[in-house]
């Protein structure tokens, strides 16, 4: 990860391979340091971007050769206009800073920025936010290439914050953003391993991997045999066509000072295949993300642990392979689940609302959170509802569903609420087991799956968020590109330090 520091002094010290120097659409002013800079090696910087049409609009840019060595490039960056610069602008101008300096294969590049700069929100959002987007910017996937395009074997080594008299709170910022992005970085890792790579072992495997480093996780990953004793038949009914053995993964970060335990469970269908209810070979390759959810999950609690968040959390990663075989679940088979509920299995391709009532039921019992939230690549409805842009949010408190809103608005990982209401339920009850796994009518796909989660977490505050739409094919963005998106990663952390990350009452 590209590592950041903070540059205090005046800008005659300063040495750098580029500097770029932020300019708002509305008034093409650049900010007096840099300009006085300027005139003291006679540049006349507001001259030249108006000969050069220079319209400030966001993201656009102008390269303008100093022929001075200690920085030799200075890139006046476009900011927008001061009413639309809000943090997803702000998260879009920090992104591009990545791609000039990759294109201008500059390793050193700073970013001016001072008191004088709007910002979006508060600092101790709108910083870590756009270093965030910063080291989000730098993320590929090198893994799977033996012959690298040289235009991509590049990599940012370090970037400067060139702050006159910045606060004293910035590196903290800096470094919070900084790992805001490692973790966004590691869930869209996880989500680009195909399946034949990430599979459940593997994934365990990641699991006790980032363990190490986290001395005081409490891991407990339970295998096939464990599943079958604790009576977890909907996860194992999925998992039975595939050579690739189940686990559920659960790991326990307790904070001292913490008030508040929540559960965070994430779908990990390492791959959807539908089983023998088996999926149209056209797009079946996306299945590799099916495992998003756990994705966002494990990276968030690696997130909350290093920023060491006030809050006890206990993720759960049911990770399954969803294929058909001799031995796979068939339409209209009965399982019992954890809970004592049976199912009656019509699809086997809505398999991921089975794993998670398990998942659910088993951490609600075994841990007593105070909230449920779980996240998953649930519905294809819900694509066709809410499209790549916001998930669908499905929660049975409306104080819950407010403070997803606000964490959603400040990450631009949108959520929007859809109802719960009793009646939809109706349509989840089998004519002869309790629940069947698909709707009984067609229509309203992502409301009586999320209506199938909802009895499996007995009356709790809970939040569902199905990220089908956005865990990836998200628009592309200076700070993401095509793939898998780690949607989730950053909204949850917001929502656990602002609204559950309080210390206790000494
Ligand atoms: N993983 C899919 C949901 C999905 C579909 C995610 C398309 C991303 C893109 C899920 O397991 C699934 O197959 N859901 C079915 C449910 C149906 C059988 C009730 C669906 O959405 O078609
Ligand atoms: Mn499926
Ligand atoms: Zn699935």
């Amino acid at each position: 990860m590209v590592s950041v520091s903070i540059y205090r002094q005046s800008l005659q010290q300063l040495k750098t391979g580029m500097l770029v120097v932020p300019v708002l659409e509305d008034e093409l002013k650049i900010p007096r340091p840099v300009t006085d800079w300027l005139q003291a090696h006679n540049i006349f910087l507001s001259e030249l971007l108006r000969t050069t049409h220079f319209s400030g609009k966001l993201e656009s840019h102008r390269l303008i050769p100093t022929g001075l060595a200690d920085i030799p490039i200075l890139i006046c960056l476009g900011m927008g206009k001061l009413n639309d610069w809000d943090m997803e602008a702000a998260r879009r101008y920090f992104g591009k800073v990545v791609h000039l300096a990759k294109e201008l294969r500059v390793d050193t590049p700073s970013i001016y920025w001072d008191d004088q700069l709007p910002r979006s929100k508060e600092d101790s959002i709108f910083f870590p936010e756009v270093m965030a987007a910063l080291g989000m910017a730098t993320f590929r996937v090198t893994e799977f290439q033996t012959e690298k395009a040289e235009a991509d074997d590049f990599d940012l080594a370090s970037v400067q914050l060139v702050y006159p008299d910045g606060a004293a709170e910035l590196e903290g910022y800096v470094e919070e953003g900084i790992r805001m992005a490692a973790a966004v970085n590691l869930a869209r890792r996880l989500g680009e391993m195909p399946g034949n790579v990430l599979t459940p072992k593997r994934f365990v495997e990641e699991v006790r991997r980032l363990a190490q480093n986290y001395p005081d996780w409490k891991v407990r990953i339970l295998d096939r045999g464990q599943l079958e004793a604790e009576g977890m038949h909907a996860l194992l009914a999925v998992a039975a066509g595939s050579a690739h053995p189940p686990y559920l993964a659960v790991i326990q970060y307790r904070h001292p000072k913490a008030e508040e335990t929540i559960a965070l469970v994430g779908k990990g269908v390492t791959f959807d295949s539908g089983g023998i209810s088996i999926k149209p070979s056209k797009s079946m390759d996306e299945m590799k993300y099916d495992m998003s959810g756990a994705g966002a999950v494990l990276a968030t609690l690696k997130l909350v642990t290093e920023t060491k968040l006030p809050v006890n959390l206990v993720a759960a990663m049911p990770l399954v392979e969803n294929l058909p075989s001799g031995k796979a679940t068939r339409p209209g088979d009965i399982v019992k689940s954890y809970s004592g509920i049976t199912i009656e299995v019509l699809n086997t391709d809505a398999e991921g609302r089975m794993i998670l009532a398990d998942a659910l039921a088993y951490v609600n019992r075994n841990y007593q959170p105070d909230i449920l939230v779980d996240l998953a690549t649930l519905t294809g409805a819900i694509i066709v509802a809410l499209g790549h842009l916001a998930a669908g949010l499905f929660t049975n408190r409306n104080d819950l569903a407010e403070e997803f809103e606000e964490a959603g608005r400040i990450s631009g990982e949108w959520v929007w609420r859809l109802p719960v209401w009793k009646d939809y339920g109706e349509l989840m009850k089998s004519r002869i087991a309790d629940l069947r796994n698909i709707s009984s009518k067609p229509g309203a796909g992502s409301i009586t799956a999320a209506k199938f989660l909802e009895k499996f977490v007995h009356q709790k505050p809970w939040v569902h968020l199905d990220i089908a739409g956005t865990a990836w094919e998200m628009p592309e963005r200076s700070y993401r590109g095509k793939g898998a998106t780690g949607f989730g990663v950053r909204l949850l952390y917001h929502w656990l330090k602002l609204f559950h990350g309080k210390e206790k009452e000494p």
